[in-house]
């Protein structure tokens, strides 16, 4: 028998449905502030990721899927959104037109991580890049907007851990100092920071074995005047928000092209995979792939594992309001055309094979969980009528027109939801 390939996975209601509401919060709250939809493509050149993700990094070293096509081309499936839209920024002149841009996105990312609760081989990701703007109120926006989101999705507790990690000139003193920190501790570093230690000193710190032991002996990052001055600014224009925050020293971030800022999202009851959402500053990668010298910060929260945080008691799949069934074969042709009728004035309208007795008809509505099924026999059929019965205990039936029929079945499906 055919099956999902492991850490890939169907989606069926209601979590679809749970995705499409999630989606459509975030686009309505996106406009809001300012952004508009950018629609990337899943396969990019490998490099691309080598150059900006970074090529020590877990996500490129170990978990990307990188193939070669057969033009002898090396590809890869995106395994995040950020050095896409870099890269559409400058291929597509947005710089010409204006230097400042918000572009968010929506899509799945992949990345051949072990799979467990919370972590998928493809996965959904709803991302913002905010580029052009330097100021720190930027990078305290684009948090504030994700919390918005969250909030908006029903996610009751978070907590934001930020961090700085400074710019390529004072960066480089602390990369040191913490590289004779570990070096003096080597023999208590896990074979993997062991052996990248040299080339990325920084992932120490983000390893889930050595990061919280040598945390507490870490050096102290030192920050020149300038980002120094960011971070106290990011801070004051979170507290004024207000955004509660928490300052993480030892939050570094898995990818290569942060600076300054970089934040995380947690939140409680989700297991291990708790990161619902992150990102960060990232002021010199957009000149790096060839593009102005132009400032940028953003994020990306992982769908899957935010409906997982917002969940609360099951989800519904949405049921029918109307079942419409034919009485007998000469009343299928009217039955299918109030079929379409009611799902033009906007009711969730159903049926199953016109050609099925009525008793079996009604057995399909019944199980449906529609309020009301809409039967056409041949009197109906012959006067233009339908009998719209209520489905719910004891509920009453009546001939009418079919726009009478919609009406009354819109009227009494509202005042069941005012009396809920
Ligand atoms: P990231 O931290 O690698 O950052 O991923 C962002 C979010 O994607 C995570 O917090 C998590 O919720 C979700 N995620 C990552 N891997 C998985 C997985 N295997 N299964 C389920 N969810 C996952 C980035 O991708 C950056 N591009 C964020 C960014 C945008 N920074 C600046 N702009």
């Amino acid at each position: 028998m055919a099956q999902t390939v492991r850490g890939f996975r169907d989606i069926m209601e209601p979590d679809a449905a749970a995705f499409a509401e999630l989606e459509a919060r975030c686009r309505a709250l996106f406009r809001l502030y300012g952004y508009g939809e950018i629609r990337l493509p899943t396969v990019e050149q490998r490099e691309l990721f080598v150059k900006s993700t970074g090529d020590t990094t877990d996500i490129v070293e170990k978990e990307m899927y990188a193939f070669e096509d057969a033009g002898g081309r090396m590809l890869a499936l995106r395994p995040e959104g950020t050095p896409g839209v870099a890269r559409a920024y400058i291929e597509n002149g947005l710089p010409a037109k204006d230097l400042r841009q918000k572009l968010f996105y929506i899509g799945s990312m992949f990345r051949a991580e072990r799979p467990q609760a919370g972590r998928y081989r493809e996965f959904e990701q709803i991302g913002a890049e905010y580029i052009g703007n330097p100021d720190p109120s930027a990078d305290a926006e684009t948090m504030v907007l994700l919390a918005a989101l969250l909030k908006s999705a029903g996610v009751k507790e978070i907590r934001l851990e930020i961090n700085s990690i400074g710019c390529p000139q004072c960066r480089p003193a602390y990369k040191q100092a913490l590289l004779d920190y570990l070096k003096a501790n080597l023999d208590s570093l896990c074979d993997n920071c062991k052996k990248r230690v040299e080339r990325n000193p920084l992932r120490a710190l983000d390893c889930k074995t050595d990061g919280p032991k040598l945390a507490a002996g870490a050096p102290p990052m030192k920050y020149c005047p300038d980002c120094d001055a960011h971070f106290a600014q990011v801070r004051e224009h979170l507290k004024n928000a207000p955004l509660a925050f928490n300052v993480n020293p030892n939050l570094v971030r898995g990818l290569d092209y942060y600076t300054r800022t970089v934040f995380e999202f947690r939140a409680a009851g989700i297991g291990s995979q708790d990161a619902i959402a992150a990102g960060g500053r990232y002021d010199t990668l957009i000149k790096s792939m060839g593009g102005p010298d132009v400032a940028a910060v953003g994020w990306a929260m992982g769908a899957d594992r935010v409906l997982a945080a917002a969940a609360s008691g099951e989800r519904a799949a949405p049921k029918p309001e109307v079942f419409v069934a034919a009485a007998d074969k000469t009343a299928a042709p009217k039955a299918f055309q109030i079929l379409q009728f009611l799902r033009g004035e906007g009711l969730r309208a159903d049926a199953a094979a016109f050609s099925q007795s009525l008793k079996s008809q009604m057995r399909a509505a019944n199980k449906s969980g529609a309020r009301f099924a809409a039967i056409i026999g041949e009197r109906e059929a012959a006067e233009g009528t339908v009998t719209l019965k209520d489905l719910a205990p004891g509920g009453q039936e009546k001939t009418v027109s079919p726009r009478e029929a919609a009406d009354l079945a819109r009227r009494q499906l509202q005042d069941g939801l005012k009396a809920s």
